[in-house]
């Protein structure tokens, strides 16, 4: 099984050291605050993502969570804790991830998916550097937003799924898949399926590129604490992500040797599993110890 790597983005190691670990210390504080507050508001009766970690991560529970009830008001750009997490400006912690995940992947001539594409935070990155986009999303408010959102462009389309298969979506034209924030709340089964369908769709040699889940996996078997109340759900948090304090982000029961696995039955090969990077490793998803798995779609002989 692969280990998680740091993927360095070109440039010299951070050697900042010691003020690095206190702008961390600074942010995690910061972060936490931020939970404290967030969880207050829940509380008070305002509704948070924090009411979801009582939720289960079925297709149906992430359409009523996404589709109805959500307030997407920001447009994704609210989810911002990973990068203050790792003392990073939100809008550098992206553009990291746009350098370092997306345009290695992509040129003006590649069809390039985007699977649960919400409101396009990404497809914003995306669209003005490649040939074709396909955004696709299980809930048809997104859709809908996105549909207007890019209603002067003409190498978009659209696609409302039924939350694990393409099926609109023909064999072998897709050059790149990318996916972030959504796999990290589907199930083992989801993204099983996923990966054969993404299997299907892409060329031979066309790479996907998932965020999702880095639970411990020798503590996956313990998911059944979930249901034992408030301090079953901290110690499962607490053995499966490390942390006590904070919410889980409502992260799936999934670990990166999960998604190696179900990548490998799927016909996928992965190049790499990533939880930082950049100069020094200094951009990281580190807040609830995700990670984004690089894969692609061995040519024939
Ligand atoms: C947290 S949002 C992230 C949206 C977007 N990827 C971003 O980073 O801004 C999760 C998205 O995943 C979508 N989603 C959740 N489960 C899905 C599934 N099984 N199939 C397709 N989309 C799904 C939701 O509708 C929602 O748009």
């Amino acid at each position: 099984m692969k280990s998680t790597q740091t993927l360095e983005a070109g440039s010299t190691p951070d050697e900042k050291g010691t003020v690095a670990a206190q702008e961390q210390a600074q942010a995690v504080a910061q972060d936490e605050t931020a939970e404290r507050q967030a969880l207050a508001a829940q509380r008070r009766g305002a509704a948070t993502q924090l009411d979801f970690s009582s939720r289960r991560h079925t297709v149906e529970q992430n359409l009523e969570i996404w589709n109805d009830e959500y307030d997407w008001s920001l447009d994704g750009d609210e989810w911002s804790g990973q990068a203050r997490y790792c003392a990073q400006p939100y809008e550098r912690w992206k553009q990291s991830i746009i350098e370092s995940f997306i345009l290695p992947y992509i040129s003006p001539t590649s069809t390039v998916l985007e699977v649960a594409a919400g409101h396009g935070r990404w497809s914003r990155e995306i669209v003005d550097r490649c040939g074709h986009l396909i955004m696709l999303d299980l809930c048809p408010t997104c859709i809908r937003h996105c549909e207007d959102l890019f209603a002067g462009k003409n190498n978009v389309s659209f696609v409302v799924n039924d939350g694990k298969t393409l099926a609109d979506i023909g064999d072998g034209g897709v050059d790149f898949v990318w996916s972030f924030d959504s796999f990290v709340h589907m199930g083992a089964s989801v993204i099983d399926s996923y990966l054969g369908e993404m299997r299907r769709v892409l060329k031979e040699g066309g790479t996907a590129v998932i965020h999702h889940p880095g639970r411990r996996h020798h503590a996956l078997p313990l998911k059944f604490l979930r249901n034992m109340g408030t301090n079953g759900r901290r110690l499962y948090k607490l053995v499966s992500m490390g942390r006590l304090r904070q919410d889980d982000g409502w992260r799936s029961d999934i670990s990166r040797e999960t998604v190696a696995r179900l990548a490998q039955r799927n016909g996928l090969t992965v190049r790499g599993q990533f939880q930082r990077w950049g100069p020094g490793g200094q951009f990281t998803l580190d807040k609830y110890g995700d990670c984004i798995t690089v894969m692609y779609r061995q040519r024939s002989l």
